[in-house]
């Protein structure tokens, strides 16, 4: 497969652009915190209850909240019809967006305690856990959950020798290499990092770099949602 015309990608991008996102905080009513994200083709809600109590009881930690964090995709989110239910991919998905969030998230407030982090995947076209992940990041925020910064995600990889932003599904597919990076902005902590396929040390070194660049620009964005939604309400 092709990938790279006259220097632009297959859905007419340049190799550091990302997809048009975004952010639509608060959009669930029953949820503490919850969010709306449109990421390219990726359409993903995210929704926080917590923290409260912890059921099954023996779960639960004398000095600090646990975090549970559930990723799930639609039936109907991917080409081919998804069997429902929890899978390899989406155990593995759940452990390592969890991981990826924990750190930042102040858990000695709330001993005893669960914050609960649902994350659905209404439409999918690849970096669906890095969208689940920003998601769920403003959707902590949105709850009042006390943070020390906000985790922001996206991925890239390599397409035709290029190392790429953000890749879309056929990129990610049948592209060279896939790398999806999570990271608090503000200090630089790098908490989720996976690759799929392979890089040249200079190569990796260069797609952190432009991981690093599209994880701020994405920051900025969950802030400016976050900030539109609270003016907004100081406001009425
Ligand atoms: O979505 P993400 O890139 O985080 O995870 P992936 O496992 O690398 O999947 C890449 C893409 O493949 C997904 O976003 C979907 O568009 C697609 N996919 C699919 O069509 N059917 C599945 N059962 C799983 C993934």
């Amino acid at each position: 497969m092709e990938f790279m015309k006259n220097g632009k990608r297959i859905d007419d991008r340049l190799p550091n652009e990302l997809r048009p996102i975004k952010f639509e905080v608060g959009a669930l009513e029953r949820a503490d915190g919850s969010c709306y994200v449109e990421h390219g083709g990726n359409k993903v809600i995210a929704a926080v209850y917590g923290p409260r109590a912890v059921h099954p009881r023996h779960l639960q930690e004398a000095n600090r909240a646990i975090i549970r964090y559930r990723y799930n995709m639609a039936s109907f989110s991917v080409e081919e019809r998804k069997r429902p239910g929890p899978d390899r991919r989406s155990v593995e998905i759940s452990k390592v967006s969890r991981e990826a969030i924990d750190p930042v998230i102040i858990k000695e407030f709330y001993p005893r305690s669960t914050i609960d982090i649902f994350v659905e995947i209404l439409q999918a076209d690849a970096g669906t856990r890095s969208a689940g992940i920003n998601a769920a990041s403003v959707a902590l925020a949105d709850a009042g959950v006390p943070m020390r910064g906000l985790i922001s995600s996206c991925a890239v990889g390599k397409v035709d020798e290029t190392v790429v932003l953000d890749l879309v599904k056929e990129e990610d597919n049948y592209g060279q290499a896939d790398m999806p990076i999570a990271m608090d902005v503000r200090t630089g902590e790098v908490t989720l990092l996976q690759m799929d396929g392979h890089l040249t040390l200079d190569e990796f070194e260069q797609a952190l770099e432009l991981g690093k660049i599209g994880c701020a620009s994405i920051a900025e964005m969950q802030r400016e949602a976050l900030i539109q939604k609270y003016r907004g309400e100081e406001n009425e």
